[in-house]
């Protein structure tokens, strides 16, 4: 049986990626940047540095700062988001998440954290999830972000398990590859669509149950 599932967390355990938008979206509008919803697809998964440089090169303004210029705004941006994110509680946990923590425990399934949001462990103690988890990769310290596969590589060495005993769960383009590149078994939550390249799709949280990964795992 898989030893450990390595989860994201925004669109996955909590749907903060809304609240991501919204940030950049009142930035980039402020540089005269037109964000519509389906660019957020570019935006999931993918760390803070690397979403502003996609977000500058949509408006054309790619050369157009310095890098304390890019500081600046990348705190800006963060700042709103941490407004934005004191809000969330249990009630912003997606469904079927939280009795999935506590089939995991209770199998002796390990829980691992493979987020690109330094604002993660936040979150997790506003949801009230902190403590099922037994390992959190800290991205700050990481070469590269998703689409590499270091952050599930990382979340597997911190447990001491093999990468070929481990689930991902991801909602972003990104962060699947970096599942499949990790050669971790990849589930995805979200669009058939976007998601192609995970091995199994699931429409929403409500279908990520312990039997369900079970039987994924079993005929994989
Ligand atoms: C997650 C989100 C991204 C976000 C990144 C960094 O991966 O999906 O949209 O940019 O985390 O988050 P942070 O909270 O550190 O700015
Ligand atoms: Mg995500």
């Amino acid at each position: 049986m898989f030893q450990t599932i390595i989860f994201d967390l925004d669109g996955v355990i909590t749907d903060t990626a809304n609240f991501h938008f919204k940030a950049w979206q009142s930035l980039a509008e402020k540089l005269g940047v037109y964000l519509t919803e389906d660019f957020n697809e570019h935006l999931k998964g993918v760390d803070r540095t690397e979403s502003l440089s996609r977000i500058l090169s949509h408006g054309g303004l790619k050369h157009s700062f310095s890098k304390e210029e890019l500081i600046t705004f990348e705190e800006e941006k963060n700042n709103l988001y941490i407004t934005l994110i004191d809000q969330v509680s249990p009630e912003n946990i997606l469904p079927g998440i939280e009795q999935l923590l506590n089939d995991l425990r209770s199998n002796n399934v390990k829980i691992g954290l493979a987020s690109a949001s330094r604002n993660a462990p936040k979150i997790l103690q506003n949801l009230g999830l902190y403590d099922y988890f037994d390992t959190i990769v800290d991205p700050s310290k990481l070469k590269k972000g998703k689409p590499a596969p270091e952050i599930f590589e990382t979340a597997c060495q911190q447990l001491n398990i093999h990468p070929k005993d481990a689930i991902g769960i991801e909602d972003a383009y990104s962060g699947i590859q970096a599942i499949n590149d990790s050669k971790m078994l990849s589930v995805g939550i979200g669009d058939l669509n976007i998601l192609k390249d995970a091995d199994y799709i699931l429409n929403n949280t409500c279908l990520l149950t312990f039997d369900k990964l079970l039987e994924i795992w079993n005929n994989k």
